[in-house]
């Protein structure tokens, strides 16, 4: 019989609202996912995230940006992270570009969630670009996260229609429902090591295989 591994420890970061935090942990909580969630991390103290988090009961930290430099802020978000032995760093509308020292301290183990369909729309407000663009086809992307800003591997997109009389809400909430299941089902892929990445390619191995 396979001996059962360690869960997988993770650290969520979040700076809103926090809806696909919530999806992640809840799939936890049910089991869909086998992790443990350490804490929620917000850059900002108002963040309803954070809410979220205490009424699930998972430990939540602050560090807000404003008050902190650039330099200090990554130091401290890098040791937190090291010492709480995270595993997986989930970004989850998390404002703020990852400092490069941490994306080489944890390779391969930080994935965000991004609201177009990759590499069309980096950035703000994708949602709003893919509109004024006149796409016919947008959708969200999970991805590793490499030092540039929404560059790094894909691991699975999803595409939604974009309707005529659109609105950027109206886009923004179909494309959010489908950014719930793909964040799920790729933590969930990585939670029982089936994410294999070669180059720009992310390869999602069979379960048989294990
Ligand atoms: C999502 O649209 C996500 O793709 C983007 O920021 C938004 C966060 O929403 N990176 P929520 O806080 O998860 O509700």
């Amino acid at each position: 019989m396979r001996k059962e591994a360690r869960k997988v420890r993770i650290a969520v970061l979040a700076s809103g609202r926090g809806s696909n935090f919530t999806a992640i942990a809840e799939a936890v909580q049910q089991g869909e996912v086998r992790a443990e969630i350490a804490f929620l991390f917000s850059n900002k103290a108002d963040a309803k995230a954070l809410d979220i988090a205490a009424q699930k009961g998972i430990p939540a930290k602050v560090l807000e940006s404003g008050r902190l430099s650039r330099d200090e802020f990554d130091k401290k978000l890098l040791a937190l992270l090291q010492e709480e032995g995270i595993d997986l760093v989930l970004l989850a509308g998390f404002m703020k570009i990852v400092a490069g020292d941490i994306v080489r301290a944890f390779p391969g183990r930080i994935i965000n969630i991004h609201p177009s369909l990759l590499p069309s729309f980096k950035g703000l407000s994708a949602q709003k670009q893919a509109l004024e663009y006149g796409a016919k086809v947008s959708g969200c992307t999970v991805h590793f996260v490499d030092e540039g800003v929404d560059t790094g591997p894909i691991i699975l997109q999803s595409a939604v229609v974009v309707f005529d009389d659109d609105t950027e809400e109206s886009l923004a909430g179909r494309i959010l429902r489908k950014e719930h299941e793909i964040y799920v089902e790729a933590v969930k892929l990585f939670c029982e090591g089936r994410l294999r990445i070669e180059g720009r390619k992310v390869f999602i191995d069979s379960s048989e295989d294990l």
